[in-house]
């Protein structure tokens, strides 16, 4: 029987999964065995100091770029994520933000609030229309398939750059993509290699007018490029999830009339952060168990 510290307050049957091993607070960190974290803890040496006993963290998310899992291995901590049961609400929300920049909705909304409104008129917000528009996915994995599934059911052309894999889309390099999309959304984790993966020469190379979504991690986007490359009027329009450095939000994409942001709300549906507490909670119990956890995963 162990200690399991659970970060916060998280729903499903996490007492029954973990069972017989206790539930411990934060703060009983020092004594734990297995840890179920949030992609908000920073799991970095100086935590790991705090947490000598530990033996497993379930971290309650699919990215894991808040563990230094390099440094995990070396002390004999497994380390699990949560794939599979969010990439429906994390295709959604990305197909939220598609729609919601391609249409200009929070200009619209903003007009609609501001008492200003003079009334229907022909030219008033005009849009881009999915049908017929190019997507560019940049990391064709769970999520970057559940999206092109998506957009294709909307009409839209889709290509991808990253590893060729045997779909129905036209594979291009990141250049090509970003050259040839009306639309660009990203779905890669953030690793050394993605960091900053679009910034200043990538934006420069999208097409005047074109959109970038972010629902990934914010740190491969240069966010001060994005910034500019939006107050230039380069880009038409940004759907970020995301940000560099959560929960600070860069004040010009805060301010901006064609930016569309959220505050990380990728998987936030109850179906789904149930599913991803209880999986998180199965991979802790697994390796307590000494069974293989279905979900390991491993340093850069
Ligand atoms: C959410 O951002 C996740 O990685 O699960």
């Amino acid at each position: 029987m162990a200690n399991v510290v659970v970060w916060a307050e998280l729903p499903g049957r996490l007492r029954e999964i973990l069972h017989p091993h206790i539930v411990v607070p934060p703060s009983e960190l020092a004594e734990a065995a297995g840890l179920l974290s949030l992609l908000s803890v920073r799991v970095d040496e100086a935590f790991l100091d705090r947490a000598p006993k530990l033996r497993v963290i379930g971290n309650f998310a699919v990215g894991y770029d808040n563990i230094d899992v390099a440094a995990c291995t070396r002390r004999g901590i497994v380390v699990c994520n949560t794939p599979g049961v969010l990439t429906s609400a994390t295709a959604e929300l990305t197909m939220a933000l598609i729609l919601g920049t391609a249409r200009r909705l929070p200009e619209g909304l903003n007009l609609a609030r501001s008492g200003q409104w003079t009334g229907w008129q022909p030219d008033q917000l005009l849009g881009l229309e999915l049908d017929g528009a190019r997507l560019g996915i940049v990391g064709l994995g769970r999520i970057g398939h559940a999206v092109a599934q998506r957009a294709r059911a909307f009409g839209m052309h889709v290509a991808y750059s990253g590893r060729i894999q045997d779909v129905p889309y036209l594979h291009r390099g990141l250049d090509a993509l970003l050259t040839e999309s009306d639309i660009v959304s990203i779905h890669a984790p953030s690793t050394p290699a993605t960091h900053h993966l679009i910034g200043t020469r990538e934006l420069s190379l999208m097409r005047p007018g074109a959109i970038l979504i972010n629902t990934a991690r914010g740190p491969i986007l240069d966010e001060n490029a994005v910034a500019e490359a939006l107050l230039d009027d380069h880009l038409g329009g940004v759907g970020l999830d995301v940000f560099e450095s959560e929960p600070q939000i860069h004040p010009a994409l805060r301010a901006h009339p064609r930016a569309l942001i959220l505050p990380h709300l990728g998987s936030a549906t109850s179906r789904t952060r149930t599913a991803m507490a209880e999986t998180a909670a199965q991979g802790i119990a697994a390796v307590l168990a000494g069974r293989p956890p279905a979900h390991p995963v491993h340093g850069a």
